[in-house]
């Protein structure tokens, strides 16, 4: 009796666990969605389709900054494997190689704070902007998987 009772907590606990960790996928990719979105609003200024917002530009370089302080933590060991519902999922490579992927967050944050207060007008956003872009693909090449 007392080891079905054992067994049955075991058993809750690792499904709020597993819970837990789906949560902590979808979270992660909220944040990347809404990094996606900011990265969207920038590129339409430089296409020309909308005309330059500096509100828009501030907006976007808080979230890349809030994006790249909170990448350190938003792929947990425990999430490995997990999916979120999306098109992307992460590639096993960021727990098989922590020190790449390390190295890619700090090249992105170090961009991030390089470029914030540099962009001024469609000039400088021209200027500035594709080698932060480069930064999010440069992680995405190695480190996202699309699922097919
Ligand atoms: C250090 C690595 C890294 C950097 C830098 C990075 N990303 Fe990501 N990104 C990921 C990983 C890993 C995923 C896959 C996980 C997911 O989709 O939840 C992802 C997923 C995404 C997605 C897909 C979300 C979905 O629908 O599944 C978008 C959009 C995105 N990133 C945009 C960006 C933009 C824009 C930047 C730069 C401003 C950026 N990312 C920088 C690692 C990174």
């Amino acid at each position: 009796m007392k080891r079905i009772v054992v067994v049955a907590a075991m058993l809750a606990l690792s499904a709020g666990a597993v819970v837990a960790q789906q949560d902590q996928v979808n979270k992660t990719q909220a944040q990347m969605k809404e990094t996606g979105k900011n990265a969207g609003a920038i590129a339409a200024m430089i296409k020309g389709e909308k005309p330059y917002d500096q509100a828009t530009v501030d907006a976007a370089l808080a979230k890349f900054e809030d994006t790249a302080k909170k990448l350190p933590t938003l792929f947990p060991e425990s999430t490995k494997g997990l999916k979120p519902e999306g098109d992307y999922s992460a590639s096993p490579k960021i727990w098989e190689d922590k020190a790449g992927f390390e190295s890619h967050i700090a090249s992105f944050t170090k961009v991030v704070a390089d470029t914030k207060g540099k962009v001024k007008d469609v000039d400088t956003l021209k200027a500035e902007m594709p080698g932060l872009f480069k930064q999010c693909g440069g992680c995405h090449e190695t480190y996202r998987l699309k699922k097919g």
